[in-house]
């Protein structure tokens, strides 16, 4: 195995990926919300994940988080997508984010009304009245 590969194992085994359940996305604006509401939307996310130990985690709830620039939607963000289940939300200001980390993340329920659509993956799983 070359260099580069070994680095890139090494790498991702130390976040913890192939051990993730799920996938949590966030935009943080600067469409959808001010650049302001998407940092702290951010920042409180993180200290979720990692107050309720998914983050960096082998359990089965650990949760990898990726930032990012625009999730093509830009209106009423901070908008956040999970994946496998596809389930995205709107308005996850910073003060939403306890919230969703216990119900979806930890309990396996998603905040029904902060929910504009899903989108499971892979795509069969899907139930086409969403
Ligand atoms: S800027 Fe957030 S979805 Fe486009």
């Amino acid at each position: 195995m070359s260099d580069l590969w070994s680095k890139l194992r090494e790498t991702a085994i130390h976040y913890g990926v192939g051990s993730y359940s799920r996938h949590v996305f966030l935009c943080l604006g600067p469409n959808c919300c001010s650049a302001e509401e998407g940092r702290a939307a951010w920042e409180a996310l993180k200290r979720e994940l990692k107050v309720q130990g998914l983050s960096m985690s082998q359990g089965p709830n650990a949760c990898y988080r990726t930032k990012a620039d625009c999730l093509r939607i830009c209106c009423g963000g901070p908008i956040l997508v999970v994946y496998p289940e596809g389930t995205w939300y709107a308005q996850m200001t910073a003060d939403r984010i306890p919230r969703f980390v216990q119900e979806h993340l930890i309990e396996g329920r998603p905040v029904k009304e902060w929910v504009f659509i899903t989108n499971p993956l892979p795509r069969e799983a899907a139930d086409p009245r969403g």
